[in-house]
């Protein structure tokens, strides 16, 4: 079976919209049409520029704007109580920043006509969101009103969302541009995994984490809080899980209901996992005798990857112990389902262990995954007794599990087919990690619901949609950020909106805007790599490291398991950790080849230019290297990017001159690309698949 830490390195190909804004401003006029991917417009001021994501199931666009000034008032209904009064100031305070209006956070009061209404059909009595709650709205902006109305509060806490990203400049001021939109989530599952058992995550990496969840609705936080490096949550039955599994970095049980809280007031889900019976070492530091081998002897583990332990499947005391651990956190966890792992258990300790031998004898089981299947089912009768539903990743599928259990998918598509053919439920995660570094567009494309997929409705109907990971291995809080963004509001789109909204291009462009938002209300995407070229750089700004960087993405998750052999201990100061995934650069640049390939002039021109900034800004790298330590780890790549530069501008040139270049350049070139690939220094140029593509077209060049 194949197992995350030997996936191949892919090459990624989409890039971000660097000038997303400007882009959008020249993209065609809009006429209102049911999701419409380009639904920007030119021309005057106050025309309709979509920047909305996820785009809404459907939108049209009608003449004229509001204007929001000092008058700009709102009133709410009583049914949506707290959650949606407290989530309307959350709204006025995103949209006093945007605009430098002092809108009052004040609701108007009743009978009074209030610029927005925001009505919810049905009385709240939930105080957590569930699965397959009601999520849709509409939402009316005309000249002199606006008007939200939902079902529920989440619908109304989504539509917020919606009205505060149609926000946009006009002339001297901000309007909201008039629309009508009717919109709903296409998957009721919209997760995303966060891994705090390898590096932990504090409390504020949280909160602003499900803040941007917030903004793309997903809706689901799958909270991934055991490991082998770490048990991080307070049992007050079992207190030595985390006094003695957790290094001292663990989530207090009142940590854990704010937590809970917050998300629920953003209309989120917490699903927590406790993976068992693998992946458990931090547990038997504290608990030998969960162990299958003869303890004790277990510490937290340092180094990633598969461990041995195992919880013992074979005595009733493991049982005991799941049931008090799991009977707690069912009390402490509102949600319906908790996650039990399941992934990953190499049954090493099972093999060796003589009682677990004899008793997989006893029971006719003939490897160690009909025993964990065994073991699941004790489990899934544990979590039942709790009023829980089971959720696991794909290895716990198999004949006998109860249909009850919801499958994760982590392995191949075929799995999560799979599963949903033998009537489980079951929900997308492999295309989605990450930490492989895949681009925005891999993952927008990637779909949980493909349409060659060949289920019947009513398979298809057990898809609830899919989770986003970001696995904890090579992930700090100061990194954290730009690693999960704005990668995920791309996966966000494909869960939310309809199959048919598939054009990539249109989706960097508002990606690069929503970019821009989550930065600025708190999710620092942006900022964090910025502080991370500053320290490298010892200054404040150093455009000529900014730039480097531009071109860089840090390698894949396996590239760097083989060559940095990170663990608990490594540092995560390096080139690496300040450089983005996928960064715009990427997408850019492939556009202007692809322009430049046709014949585009402009396109040409803005390549050349951008060929001689990185000449131009190599020397100045050259000296910061110097009095760098941390750059000097980078040495190669930053001795092959002028060389970059330079191949770029004898490219272009020949492309406009027709004239081919000398005999010897293409060997050169191939040579300085092969040198630009290496690895080791962790960091991939995320330029080199269209500078090669430009490379061959000079050398057949017949003129344009
Ligand atoms: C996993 O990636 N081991 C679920």
């Amino acid at each position: 079976m194949i197992d995350r830490w030997y996936y191949s390195l892919r090459a990624s190909v989409a890039r971000f919209a660097r000038l997303a804004l400007r882009a959008a401003l020249v993209l065609p006029l809009l006429v209102a049409a049911p999701l419409s991917a380009r639904q920007a417009s030119a021309g005057s001021a106050g025309d309709f520029v979509n920047t909305l994501m996820p785009l809404p199931t459907t939108l049209a666009n009608k003449p004229g704007s509001l204007a929001i000034n000092n008058s700009f008032t709102y009133s709410l209904n009583a049914n949506g109580g707290a959650f949606v009064s407290q989530g309307a100031i959350r709204l006025i305070d995103r949209l006093r920043m945007r605009t430098g209006v002092p809108i009052s956070k004040t609701p108007a009061t009743a009978g009074t006509s209030a610029t927005l209404t925001i009505d919810v059909l049905t009385p709240t009595h939930e105080t957590v969101p569930q699965l397959g709650d009601d999520e849709s709205y509409t939402l009316d902006v005309d000249p002199q009103h606006i008007s939200l109305r939902a079902k529920t509060w989440i619908g109304a806490l989504h539509g917020m969302q919606t009205l505060s990203q149609l926000v946009q400049p006009s002339g001297d001021h901000f309007v909201f541009p008039s629309v009508h939109i009717e919109d709903a989530p296409r998957f009721p599952w919209r997760g995303l995994m966060l891994d705090p058992g390898r590096h932990f995550l504090p409390v504020p990496v949280i909160y602003r984490t499900l803040d941007g969840m917030a903004a793309v609705k997903l809706n689901v936080l799958h909270w991934h809080l055991t490991e082998d490096q770490g048990f991080r949550i307070e049992s007050r039955v079992y207190p030595k899980l985390q006094e003695l599994g957790s290094g001292g970095q663990y989530y207090t049980q009142q940590q854990v209901r704010d937590v809970i809280a917050y998300a629920a007031a953003r209309g989120i889900r917490v699903v927590p996992e406790f993976d068992m019976p693998g992946h458990s070492t931090s547990w038997m530091v504290g608990y030998p005798e969960l162990g299958s081998a003869p303890g004790p002897y277990y510490v937290i583990a340092e180094t990633f990857g598969i461990h041995d332990a195992a919880m013992n499947p074979i005595r009733e005391s493991t049982y005991r112990f799941l049931d008090g651990f799991l009977g707690e956190m069912a009390q402490l966890f509102p949600d319906e389902y908790i996650h039990i792992g399941g992934d990953e258990s190499n049954g090493k300790e099972w093999r060796s262990n003589p009682a677990i031998v004899a008793f997989m004898k006893a029971h006719n089981m003939t490897d160690t995954k009909e025993l964990q299947a065994y073991f699941n089912q004790r489990v899934q009768k544990i979590l039942a007794k709790h009023h829980k539903q089971m959720v696991g990743w794909d290895e716990i599928l198999s004949p006998n599990l109860p249909r009850q259990a919801v499958i994760q998918n982590w392995h191949g598509i075929e799995f999560l087919i799979n599963a949903a053919k033998q009537g489980h439920r079951t929900i997308l995660s492999h295309p989605y990690y990450l930490d492989h570094m895949y681009s925005a567009a891999d993952m927008f494309l990637a779909d949980p619901l493909p349409a060659n997929s060949g289920l019947t409705p009513e398979q298809a109907r057990l898809i609830l949609g899919g989770e986003a990971c970001m696995w904890g291995e090579d992930v700090i809080p100061q990194t954290i950020d730009s690693r999960i963004w704005p990668r995920a509001a791309a996966v966000a789109e494909r869960f939310w909106s309809p199959a048919s909204d598939r054009d990539v291009n249109d989706m960097y462009r508002r990606l690069g805007v929503e970019s821009l938002r989550l930065d600025a209300e708190g999710v620092p995407l942006l900022s964090g790599p910025e502080r991370g070229l500053r320290q490298l750089a010892g200054t404040e700004q150093d455009q000529a490291l900014s730039l480097f960087a531009s071109t860089l993405q840090p390698v894949d998750f396996s590239v760097r398991m083989r060559q940095q052999h990170p663990s608990a201990a490594t540092v995560f100061n390096r080139l690496v950790d300040a450089v983005r995934p996928d960064p715009p650069l990427k997408h850019t640049f492939q556009l202007l080849v692809d322009g430049a390939l046709q014949g585009n002039t402009a396109d040409m021109d803005k390549l050349d230019a951008l060929f001689h900034s990185w000449m131009n800004a190599a020397p100045a790298l050259d000296q910061l290297e110097a009095g760098s330590p941390l750059l000097q780890e980078a040495s190669v790549h930053i001795a092959t990017w002028p060389k970059l530069g330079q191949m770029g501008i004898d490219a272009i040139s020949a492309l406009r001159s027709g004239k081919a270049p000398p005999a010897g350049w293409q060997d050169a070139q191939n040579a300085v690309l092969k040198q630009a690939v290496d690895p080791h220094e962790l960091v991939d140029f995320a330029i080199l698949g269209p500078l090669e593509k430009l490379v061959n077209a000079a050398v057949t060049t017949k003129g344009q």
